[in-house]
């Protein structure tokens, strides 16, 4: 898709972080945006900072794991803009801390229903839809590094990023082979800042009680960033937003915007092939 002005764009987890970096970019490249977002208070100040730049975007209250949810955004979308030309599923967790079996249910709940089944009922929903328009459309999912190296501390977050890779490359396939209009691209950035690491301030009600998600107030959130932002290369919003737009340009699939990490992804795969053993020594990206 190289034609952006007039087109419509939704994008969930669109209040903060990534998602709103690319709202943004969609606001200043001509297009009509829907915001879906779980948090409402979030939700009305990215509407009203995009309207106050001119944008013409519509905010719709949405939780992704819900699949009546990401119905009645499809609804309100068509509704008010008639078509969907972009679509980024893209609203995500930081899930919880702990081993597999010590991470609580009702969290392994939280992050695999935001994380990996906000993905599938966002395509499940929305590619009949793009495909029946038979218009140019292009499909970003946010997945993560975590989602193509070997370890993530998060568990939770961890599987559901390779999930979300998984689903991307059988979505890219599937496309390609039934020769859509509609494009497809994973986005697996490092670190970028935005505000994943108080993720829990959307764990719903029921399931705070037991859960090892890390709950950061505003100042450690701050202290937080300043450490990685010592240590690690971190990007902002806009930044990965421009390396979206460039890859819905170019149609390409893959968007690695950390290439630091790229030596242990061609590590692991090599062990792999060599059938080694998984290494257990704590992987290191710093700059
Ligand atoms: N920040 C990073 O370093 C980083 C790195 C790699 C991948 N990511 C991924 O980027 C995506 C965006 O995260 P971010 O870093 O911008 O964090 P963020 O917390 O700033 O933004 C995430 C948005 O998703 C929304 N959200 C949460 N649960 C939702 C739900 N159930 N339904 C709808 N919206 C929901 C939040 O309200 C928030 O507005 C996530 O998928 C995340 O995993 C982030």
């Amino acid at each position: 898709m190289r034609e952006f002005k007039d087109k419509v764009a939704v994008i969930t987890g669109a209040a903060s972080g990534i998602g709103l970096g690319i709202a943004g970019r969609c606001v200043r490249e001509g297009m009509r945006v829907v915001l879906a977002d779980v948090e409402e208070g979030a939700l009305n100040k990215a509407q009203k900072e995009l309207a106050a730049l001119g944008g013409n975007v519509l905010p719709v209250l949405t939780d992704v794991s819900k699949a009546g949810d990401v119905t009645r955004l499809a609804e309100k979308t068509l509704e008010c803009f008639g078509a969907v030309h972009l679509l980024c599923n893209n609203a995500g967790v930081s899930g919880a801390e702990g081993s597999i079996w010590e991470v609580s249910l009702a969290d392994w709940e939280w992050a695999v229903g935001v994380n990996l089944w906000g993905v599938i009922h966002g395509l499940r929903t929305f590619v009949p839809i793009m495909l029946d328009q038979k218009t140019e459309g292009h499909i970003v999912n946010t997945a993560s590094t975590a989602g193509i190296l070997p370890y993530h501390p998060g568990v939770t977050y961890h599987v559901t990023k390779h999930a979300v890779v998984a689903l991307s490359e059988n979505l890219y396939r599937t496309l390609a082979q039934q020769e859509a209009k509609i494009k497809t691209s994973v986005l697996c950035p490092g670190f970028v800042k935005t505000r994943i690491l108080s993720s829990a301030r959307n764990l719903p009600e029921e399931s705070r009680a037991g859960s090892t998600a890390g709950q950061l107030n505003v100042e450690a959130e701050e202290a937080a960033w300043a450490f990685l932002e010592k240590e690690f290369k971190v990007l902002t919003p806009d930044q990965v937003a421009d390396s979206v737009f460039s890859a819905v340009r170019e149609e390409k699939f893959y968007i690695l915007t950390h290439p630091e990490f790229n030596d242990a992804v061609k590590k692991w795969m090599e062990g792999i092939i060599q059938e080694k053993n998984p290494e257990t020594a704590r992987l290191s990206f710093r700059k």
